[in-house]
C-alpha cells in the first residue's frame, strides 16, 4: 500500500498540541527534522532532540530552531512521540536509561536497522506502543523510501502520526514486521545498486568517447528521468521500454546485451541475498 500523507501541511491537525522527540540527532534524525519542518507538520518549538554530541545539538538548534537536550530522559518526559534515531550498538544503554520514563502515553518509533520490536520490549521490560520503520539514505534529500511495521499496542492514530513523519521525507509503505528484512534488501540497500548502475552507465559513456562529467550528467539525469517517467505516468516499465525500442534500433541491441548477461536475474539475486543477510544479522543482534 502506498501512502501519501504529510506533504505540505497535510496531517498537521493530528499533531496539534503534540511534541515530537528525537533520541539521536545524527544523519537520519536530522533528515527527519528537516522533512517534518518542510512539510509543516510541527513548529520547531514542538520538536525536541537529545544527542551525546553537544556540537550536533548546537548545529540542530541553529539550523532548525528545535529544542535540544543533553538528557534523553528530558526528551522522553516532554514528548508524545519519541523517535529512536541512534545506532543499534547503543540501543541497550539508551533504553536502560529511558525505560523508567517511557509508558503507554508515548509512541516509540524505532528506525534502528535490524532491531526487532520484541528486542526493544525485552530491554524495556514492558510493551509500550511502538512502530518500527526502515528508511533509506535518500531520506536525507527528502526522497526516501520507508517501510513501517506497527507493534501490537500501536493504535490507528499512532500509525497515522508515524506515516505523516516518514511521508515528509519521501514515500512510505506499510508491511508486516517479518517483511522488513526484504525491505532492507530492496530499498535499504537499493540506493547502492542504483548508484552502481549510474557509475556503470557513466563508464560506458566514457568508453564511447564522452568526457566523464558529460557522461555522468547524462547517466544521472537518465536515471532520475526514467524513474520519474514511470512514477508520473503510472505506466508499466515494459510499456515505457517498448516506446523507446524501435525495430532494429539502438535500444534493442543494448537490451539484448543486458538480457544475455543476466542483468535482470542479478538484480533479483542481489535483493534476495541482501534480504537473507539482513535476516542473519537480525538473529545475531
Ligand atoms: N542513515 C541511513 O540511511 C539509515 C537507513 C536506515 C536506518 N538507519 C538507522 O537509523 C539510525 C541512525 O542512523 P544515522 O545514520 O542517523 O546515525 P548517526 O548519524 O550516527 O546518528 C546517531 C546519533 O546518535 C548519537 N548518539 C550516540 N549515542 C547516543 C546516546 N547514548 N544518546 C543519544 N544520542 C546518542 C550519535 O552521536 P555520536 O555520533 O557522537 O556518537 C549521533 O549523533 C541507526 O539505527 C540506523 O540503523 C539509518
Amino acid at each position: 500500500m502506498l501512502v501519501q500523507v504529510g506533504r505540505k501541511g497535510k496531517g498537521r491537525n493530528m499533531w496539534s498540541g503534540k511534541k515530537l522527540g528525537f533520541i539521536g540527532g545524527g544523519n537520519m534524525g536530522g533528515a527527519l527534522i528537516k522533512g517534518v519542518l518542510k512539510a509543516g507538520l510541527l513548529e520547531p518549538s514542538s520538536i525536541l532532540v537529545s544527542d551525546v554530541s553537544g556540537e550536533r545539538l548546537e548545529f540542530l538548534s541553529a539550523e532548525f530552531g528545535v529544542r535540544t537536550f543533553k538528557s534523553n530522559v528530558d526528551v522522553v518526559n516532554n514528548s508524545d512521540v519519541v523517535i529512536l534515531a541512534i545506532k543499534p550498538q547503543v540501543m541497550a544503554t539508551v533504553l536502560e536509561g529511558i525505560k523508567g520514563s517511557v509508558g503507554d502515553k508515548h509512541l516509540l518509533v524505532s528506525i534502528m536497522a535490524g532491531v526487532k520490536l520484541a528486542t526493544i520490549s525485552s530491554v524495556l521490560g514492558k510493551e509500550v506502543p511502538m512502530i518500527r520503520v526502515m528508511p533509506n539514505t535518500p531520506a536525507l534529500v527528502l526522497e526516501g523510501a520507508s517501510a513501517l511495521a506497527c507493534g501490537s499496542k500501536a493504535t490507528d492514530e499512532h500509525r497515522k502520526l508515524a506515516l505523516s513523519i516518514f511521508s515528509a521525507v519521501g514515500e512510505v509503505v506499510e508491511v508486516e514486521e517479518k517483511l522488513l528484512d526484504a525491505v532492507t534488501g530492496l530499498s535499504g540497500s537499493g540506493p547502492a545498486y542504483i548508484l552502481l548502475v549510474i557509475e556503470a552507465l557513466t563508464d560506458g559513456g566514457v568508453m564511447a568517447g564522452l568526457p566523464r562529467p558529460t557522461a555522468l550528467k547524462l547517466a544521472l539525469q537518465t536515471t532520475l528521468g526514467a524513474a520519474k517517467l514511470m512514477a508520473e505516468t503510472g505506466l508499466h516499465s515494459a510499456a515505457l521500454k517498448d516506446q523507446i525500442t524501435s525495430p532494429g534500433g539502438t535500444t534493442i541491441y543494448g537490451l539484448e546485451v543486458l538480457e544475455s548477461g543476466g542483468a535482470r536475474g542479478l538484480f533479483m539475486r542481489a535483493v534476495q541475498t541482501a534480504t537473507k543477510r539482513s535476516e542473519e544479522l537480525g538473529k545475531k543482534g
